[in-house]
């Protein structure tokens, strides 16, 4: 029987990428004060930063771009797009946004305030800052096994649910506006939820009267994950997975620009009507008439078109494995990494890569310096810099883990650049110790990471 798991497209159109010596890097990184977001695409050779908007789009979805309706009302492009969410998530009520945070604005500016709490597996960056941009206090209960990066499990990106229950006597039901399950879990490492912690996490609102939300931007990789790994799952389709992981929900965030192939778009998807009717008022003074809700037609197409494709097995068979193929090329080689791969990144555990880094220098940040660098190849922190707060004396509480993302755009790369990659961070890891740390020379008082300005360590 043949083994190997190809790509299951072949490519009609390429994009050149850039090459720069080492001297322009460290030259380009001291200009971009050691943030690589404030570096110019042009000068990355690989750009992992994310897998948002980044995917490549089938031919069938630039051929639905070319059919899109651009009518202020009633667009036909919108209809098409409402049914491809009803299809796969059964909500009623359909309201598109340009993008996953449009959704978190509108849905907790009427549901958030002061005083109010969100709880979550993990909640994602922008999705933390909406709901304390609200005044509200987000609370993350991520499971035990899921805060320990070299400790494989089927789902770390299950919420503790016993921590749920004390967390709901503690605060009060009446104060939480909503639970919201993030699948898979972005900031825990793009870790799937199991189909039986989601029932549970429901079953636990439901009793409470507490609405349960989805952040449902890698709904279809978690899909895949529950039928790879959870008992009963094996011969369903993903559709059918879908169906029944949303069936428990009172509604979900989508951010188009993942699991949708979509450069830009999103979703709010709800069965209340009453609240849907607030958010439809809001959407309108801030994003667009509901029919169009801050996108082109075209893009409502590209949406609809991507939803079914992201359905497809032997996409999600290469998607996921070629996740693996890297996550176990690191392994092999020593190199510490979150385990197993996860659905849309690859996450090193920057913490044990740099041990002679404390967190008050952002071991993570350096690492993604030190790829940069290296081959230019561009990640992302998910430790301290992202989520670490300052106490009353200014001094630094560090995030749970220190983790650089090297998140994969879907559909983009080809295998040769993952073994590129891989080659360049088991080089990185063996120079591990002459990186050193950073410090933080300016930053913005919410989601610093995007533009804070940084410095090594003398
Ligand atoms: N929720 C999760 C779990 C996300 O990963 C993101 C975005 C959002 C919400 C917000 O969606 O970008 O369309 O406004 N994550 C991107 C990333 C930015 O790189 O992981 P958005």
């Amino acid at each position: 029987m043949i083994k190997t798991i190809i790509e299951p497209f072949r490519i009609k159109s390429v994009e050149p990428i850039y090459f720069t010596t080492t001297e322009q890097r460290i030259e380009l990184l001291k200009q971009a004060s050691y943030n690589p977001f404030l570096i110019n695409s042009e000068h990355v050779l690989i750009d992992l930063l994310t897998d948002s908007g980044t995917s490549a789009m089938s031919s069938r979805q630039w051929a639905g771009i070319m059919q899109g309706d651009e009518s202020y009302a009633g667009s036909p492009s919108f209809y098409r797009f409402e049914k491809a969410v009803r299809d796969i998530t059964g909500m009623p009520i359909v309201i598109p946004t340009h993008q996953g945070r449009a959704s978190e604005k509108i849905l907790f500016s009427i549901t958030g305030g002061k005083g109010k709490y969100f709880i979550s597996n993990t909640l994602f960056d922008t999705t933390r800052a909406n709901i304390e941009f609200s005044g509200a206090e987000g609370i993350d209960l991520l499971c035990e096994e899921g805060k320990h990066p070299s400790i494989p499990a089927a789902f770390k990106g299950n919420m503790d649910v016993d921590a749920l229950k004390q967390t709901i006597e503690r605060v009060g039901a009446a104060n939480i506006p909503m639970v919201i399950m993030t699948v898979t879990n972005n900031s825990g490492g793009g870790q799937p939820v199991s189909m039986q912690n989601i029932k549970e996490a429901k079953a636990i609102c439901a009793a409470h009267n507490i609405p349960f939300f989805i952040d449902a931007c890698r709904f279809a990789e978690n899909c895949y994950f529950i039928k790879l790994r959870e008992e009963g799952y094996a011969n369903k389709s993903i559709k059918e997975i879908a169906n029944e992981l949303f069936s428990y929900a009172d509604g979900c965030t989508m951010s188009a620009k993942k699991d949708a192939f979509a450069n830009i778009g999103g979703f709010l998807a709800l069965k209340d009507e009453a609240l849907a009717m607030q958010c439809r008022n809001l959407l309108i003074i801030t994003e667009g008439f509901p029919t169009y809700g801050g996108l082109a037609g075209r893009d409502l197409e590209a949406i609809a078109i991507g939803l079914n494709e992201v359905l497809e097995e032997p996409y999600l068979q290469y998607r996921i494995r070629s996740i693996e193929y890297l996550t176990n090329k690191l392994i092999d080689a020593g190199v510490p990494v979150m385990q197993p791969g996860g659905g849309h990144a690859v996450y090193l555990d920057a913490k044990a890569f740099l041990p002679h880094i404390p967190p008050q220098q952002y071991p993570g940040q350096a690492l993604v310096c030190a790829l940069y660098t290296e081959a230019g190849i561009r990640s992302v922190e998910i430790g301290s810099l992202m989520f670490g707060k300052y106490d009353e004396t200014n001094n630094l509480i560090p995030a749970q883990m220190e983790l650089v993302r090297l998140a994969i755009p879907r559909r983009v790369y080809t295998q040769s650049h993952i073994d590129y990659v891989a080659e360049v961070i088991i080089e990185v890891f063996a120079k591990r110790n002459n990186i050193k740390g950073l410090v933080i020379t300016e930053e913005a008082p919410m989601l610093r990471h995007f533009t804070a300005k940084l410095k090594p360590v003398e």
